[in-house]
């Protein structure tokens, strides 16, 4: 099996990457589909995938694949509120770029969008044929690359993941972990409600789905729904940091940071259509961080990419 992983340096592109490379997520084997695989992961500083030509030029000189990943993604969401059409070109123009050399060269596409897609006015989960309303340029963007990838390519998995942390990049869990040495409190909204999830986890989900012919749109978080404020406290006392705390409401945090996007207030996703097809493996989210907070101190640097630095753009 050939596959092609573009954000390969990120926090989804490392998981799925160690994951084939080790045969297992934390949660279970990978399909034995994948024993063999030839896998090339890449980033930016091997293809932009929103320069048209080059994605055309990198499945003319390196196709054909079997299986196409795209984790690249602007996820900066607040970056993306000060241009919008620069996210759009990324998370939108060049995801249709991609599906359309996946359909050319016979490939299977896997493509990953947000909780953030959705308003989040109404306090109910939310599932993949409920409507959509992005409130974000973010999610926007992320929307626009829904569509890009169905109208581009017949063999397409679209999974919305939401509050992603993985082993390697940066993330919110880490972030926390880290203010807990140097704080005795953090102030964090307690007023937004949605999924926190491993990108180990995902990665399972997405090469089980990928090993199927169950093309569509999926929900794939972890299970559970809590704030922010309630993540937080779950980081802090599983990294067993002595570091309060403090709960204020969006509307307190937009008045000190009046720069940042809005975000949806509850944009919990319920993985309907996973538990419908291949069944729904995604552990309670509480499970999943503490897993990865007992794991972090040997995975934060991915050995495969030991020998890689990022150049400058
Ligand atoms: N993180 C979350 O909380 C979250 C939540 C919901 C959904 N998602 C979605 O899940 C997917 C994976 O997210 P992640 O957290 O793993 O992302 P990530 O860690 O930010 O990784 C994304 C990677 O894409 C690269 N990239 C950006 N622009 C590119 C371009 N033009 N060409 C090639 N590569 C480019 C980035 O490089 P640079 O770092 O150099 O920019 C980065 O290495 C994304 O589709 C994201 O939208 C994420």
């Amino acid at each position: 099996m050939r596959i092609l992983i573009t954000g390969g340096l990120g926090q989804l592109g490392n998981e799925l990457s160690r994951c084939i490379s080790t045969g297992r997520a934390e949660i279970g084997p990978i399909p034995a589909s994948y024993a063999d695989a030839d896998v090339t992961c890449i980033d930016y500083h091997e293809l932009d995938i929103s320069d048209e030509a080059a994605v055309d030029a990198w499945f003319k000189n390196y196709g054909p694949y079997d299986l196409v990943v795209n984790s690249a993604a602007i996820t900066n969401v607040d970056g993306c509120e000060k241009d919008e059409e620069g996210a759009h070109r990324v998370n939108a123009d060049a995801v249709g770029y991609l599906a359309r050399g996946a359909e050319g060269c016979g490939a299977k596409f896997v493509h990953i969008s947000t909780d953030y897609v959705f308003p989040g006015t109404d306090p109910v989960p939310r599932t993949e044929d409920d409507q959509t309303g992005p409130i974000s340029a973010y999610g926007r963007t992320k929307l626009d690359g829904e569509k890009e990838t169905f109208a581009n390519c017949s063999r397409t998995f679209v999974l919305r993941t939401a509050w992603l942390y993985g082993y390697v990049g940066k993330n919110f869990v880490k972030t926390m972990v880290g203010l807990g040495t140097k704080l005795d409190h953090v102030t964090v909204v307690d007023d937004q409600l949605g999924n926190p999830t491993s990108a180990n986890d995902l990665a399972y989900e997405i090469l089980a789905l990928a090993d199927t012919e169950y093309y569509g749109l999926y929900h794939c978080t972890n299970e559970g729904t809590c704030s922010w404020a309630d993540f937080t406290e779950a980081i802090m006392e599983g990294a067993d940091r002595d570091c309060a705390v403090v709960r204020c409401s969006s509307a307190e945090y937009k008045e000190n940071n009046p720069q940042s996007a809005d975000r949806p207030a509850y944009s919990s996703l319920e993985n309907r259509h996973l538990a419908q097809t291949i069944g729904n493996k995604m552990r309670p989210w509480q499970e999943a961080l503490s897993t990865y907070l007992a794991n972090m101190p040997a995975l934060a640097k991915n050995p495969s990419w030991d020998d890689l630095t990022q150049p400058a753009k």
